[in-house]
């Protein structure tokens, strides 16, 4: 993401996710089809794999080309499992993402350590599809699975102090060998104000394209904030704490005059290094103008009434 390191553009052929990987996937999915509302069904050729059940059509879709499956799980960003695009479907294989638990606390009338199960069970899983646009001046169109955050944080009933969300990823370099060189600093951390936490846009993602998520687009359980550039969209999240003042996070701290906490997608405020106007939409050729917000300025724009957004970038 940073850019500072070398990274390649585009996926090489020894890049591609070795079979084992889609194979301890499937193994993982038959193992899970217990759990959140999963069931088993045969991919062509025999092979079983595992759909959500039940899942309904969730509100803001774009009705936008959806990126392929292949390209949407082979081209990552997902530092704990290396810095290359193609590394965290490469690395994704040794990330134990069963048992699971997301430890909630702070500014909660509810703290405790929930189950990934838990957790997931009380909601309504939804397909989202969403863009997403990357700070590197790429973007995707994603058919998320999952629920809204905001009815999480409902359930936990946030204090009167609460006032941001501060999301952690998982650290473990066992598991996750990005982590045994300080590329950033481990782990991994996000925040959200909590009226943007509470906006309906703002989903916890346990799947996509109807599947369980694939250990690189972090598995579990991720963020997704689509007005905002997708290093917001916090993945294999294990703590979430409801605090009153505003948290760190991941990429400001690693270079503050690059990243802010806001993140807002914004073609008119440019990253130092490069223009945010335009983005190349992965499987296109022409490249795009990037909109405000990502395109969800009618949804979030109200949020930011008053702010100056190139100060509060
Ligand atoms: N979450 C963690 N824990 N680690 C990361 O390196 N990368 C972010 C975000 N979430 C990242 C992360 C960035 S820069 C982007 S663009 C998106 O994940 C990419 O999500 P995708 O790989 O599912 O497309």
């Amino acid at each position: 993401m940073l850019i500072k390191i070398g990274r390649p553009n585009d996926v090489k052929s020894s890049e591609i996710t070795p079979q084992s990987v889609f194979m301890d996937r499937r193994r993982f999915m038959m193992a899970a089809a217990a759990g959140v509302g999963l069931a088993s069904v045969s991919l062509p050729g025999g092979a079983p794999a595992a759909k959500f059940e039940g899942v309904v059509k969730g509100p803001f879709g774009t009705d936008e080309e959806q990126t392929p499956f292949e390209d949407v799980t082979r081209y990552n960003n997902f530092y704990e499992l290396g810095t290359g695009k193609g590394d965290p479907a490469r690395n994704a294989a040794g990330l134990k993402t069963r048992p699971w638990s997301i430890a909630v606390g702070g500014q909660v009338a509810k703290p405790g350590t929930y189950d990934f199960d838990d957790l997931v069970k009380p909601h309504m899983l939804e397909e989202r599809v969403y863009r997403l646009r990357c700070v590197e001046a790429w973007s995707m169109v994603v058919p998320w699975v999952g629920f809204p955050l905001g009815d999480v944080i409902k359930r936990l009933e946030p204090t009167s102090k609460a006032r941001y969300v501060a999301f952690q990823t998982l650290h473990d370099p066992e598991q996750m060998p990005g982590q045994r060189r300080a590329v950033i600093e481990w782990p991994y951390v996000e925040g959200l104000r909590l009226d943007e936490a509470m906006h309906p846009l703002a989903i916890l993602a346990v799947g996509m394209y109807g599947e369980m998520m694939p250990n690189q687009n972090g598995a579990p359980i991720r963020l997704v904030v689509p007005w905002k550039y997708g290093f917001k969209s916090i993945k294999s999240i294990v703590r979430m704490d409801l605090v009153e003042h505003m948290p760190p996070t991941a990429w400001n701290k690693q270079a503050p005059r690059e990243y802010g906490f806001y993140s807002n997608v914004n073609p008119t405020v440019d990253h130092p290094r490069w223009s945010q106007r335009t983005e190349r939409r992965i499987g296109e050729f022409l490249r795009r103008e990037t909109l405000m917000f990502n395109g969800y300025a009618e949804e979030v724009a109200s949020l930011y009434a008053g702010m100056d957004l190139a100060k509060n970038y």
